[in-house]
């Protein structure tokens, strides 16, 4: 037994969660290259992790225009549907509760994964990052802007994707909203120029995270709904400027107004010195941020066992999310709860294929 705050229960939204850890959702391109289902192999790393209170799932495309990154899961197709049952199967008969991550790349895809079509973005701006190909990491392209009938088809892929997230078994879903991807190129004054309702203030630049929130809505009830956001500095095209945290607070702020099962929060990734999101580093995130959202707030980013405790005893948060310390650590719980040593990463085997430095992590016993 254990009387540290992380290993207190806690009700979110529906879900009753034995303890407050989480496993931070991890692409790991191990999903089936040409039809995007994940594996058996899927299902057995998963399983192995299901005593974390909640597993948030690697981020997943919601559409053929929304996959952008080789070898990574979908959800629209019924057997990319039937993969992710073998999965959330494995995971709840380990005992486990486990939500998908909804996914649109826009410009962050490349036409190498698109049959040689553009990427789709807000605007016609190459966010100057890197694409993830079959054939290796390439310079992004210039996108093409969503027509409005297209934002409408897209809003809806949200929601058919978190459709078929529910007849997969998952426990909820969450939309993914921050870094560098379709929704954040929306919120992004650098990467949006658009001149219509979807472009310029930030509660123009905000519509399309709300059309989604929405739209997902319609087909998940609330408390299994939740919001990965924040505010990031990062190269090319995203690094913060003064619309950066305006748009949000904007944006959590009216979150907040939905009774959303949860909102995932990242620490700075980067060094925000000399940025406008200066006073946001290490816990400043969550000092600014937890007076402005009342529901369920969940804290990542370089986070031990520690931290997170402290973190949950001084009300900064309700869970915390754990990223890397999952990859090598699928007992992280276990660990946790008997102050074992992590073990490390191999990073060479963090992108590979196969079950190597995956599935095959030791747990602290056999270690
Ligand atoms: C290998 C790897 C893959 C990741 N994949 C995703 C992803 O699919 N979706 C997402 O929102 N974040 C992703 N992240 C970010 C993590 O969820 C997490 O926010 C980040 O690693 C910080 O947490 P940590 O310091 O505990 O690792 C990824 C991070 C790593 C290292």
């Amino acid at each position: 037994m254990s009387n540290q705050s992380l290993f207190t229960p806690y009700r979110m939204g529906d879900l009753e969660l034995p303890n407050r850890i989480v496993m931070a959702p991890l692409t790991r391109m191990r999903a089936q290259s040409h039809d995007h289902v994940p594996t058996a192999l899927q299902a057995e790393y998963y399983a192995q992790r299901a005593s974390a209170g909640l597993i948030i799932a690697e981020a997943t495309a919601i559409s053929p225009e929304g996959f952008g990154w080789a070898d990574t899961p979908g959800l629209w197709t019924e057997e990319q549907v039937r993969g992710w049952r073998r999965v959330t199967d494995a995971v709840h008969a380990a005992g486990g509760r486990i939500i998908a991550q909804l996914w649109h790349t826009g410009a962050i895809s490349h036409p190498e994964l698109l049959d040689d079509a553009q990427p789709v973005s807000a605007s016609n701006v190459d966010p100057g990052q890197i694409s993830v190909t079959r054939s290796g990491r390439k310079p992004t392209v210039t996108p093409r802007p969503l027509t409005k009938g297209e934002i409408e088809v897209t809003v809806a892929d949200f929601a058919r994707a978190a459709r078929n997230a529910t007849k997969a078994g998952f426990d909820g879903v969450q939309i993914l909203a921050n870094y560098l991807y379709l929704i954040s190129q929306f919120l992004n004054a650098t990467t949006n120029l658009r001149q219509d309702e979807y472009g310029g203030s930030f509660e123009n630049r905000s519509r399309f995270l709300f059309e989604v929130v929405e739209s997902v809505l319609g087909a998940v009830d609330a408390p299994r709904v939740g919001v990965k956001i924040s505010p990031m500095h990062e190269g090319g095209a995203f690094q913060a400027n003064d619309e950066t945290l305006p748009v949000t607070e904007y944006a959590i702020q009216k979150l907040g107004a939905y009774n959303l099962s949860h909102l995932l929060l990242m620490g700075n990734t980067t060094d925000f010195t000399g940025t406008p999101l200066e006073k946001l580093a290490n816990d400043g995130m969550f000092h600014h941020f937890r007076p402005l959202y009342k529901g369920t707030l969940i804290a990542n980013l370089k986070m031990d066992r520690d931290r997170g405790n402290r973190l949950i005893a001084e009300g900064l948060a309700d869970l915390v999310a754990f990223g890397r310390p999952y990859i090598p650590n699928p007992d992280l719980v276990q660990r946790f709860a008997e102050n074992a040593p992590l073990a490390e990463i191999d990073w060479e085997t963090v992108y590979a294929a196969g079950s190597h430095g995956y599935s095959d992590y030791p747990t602290y016993q056999s270690s």
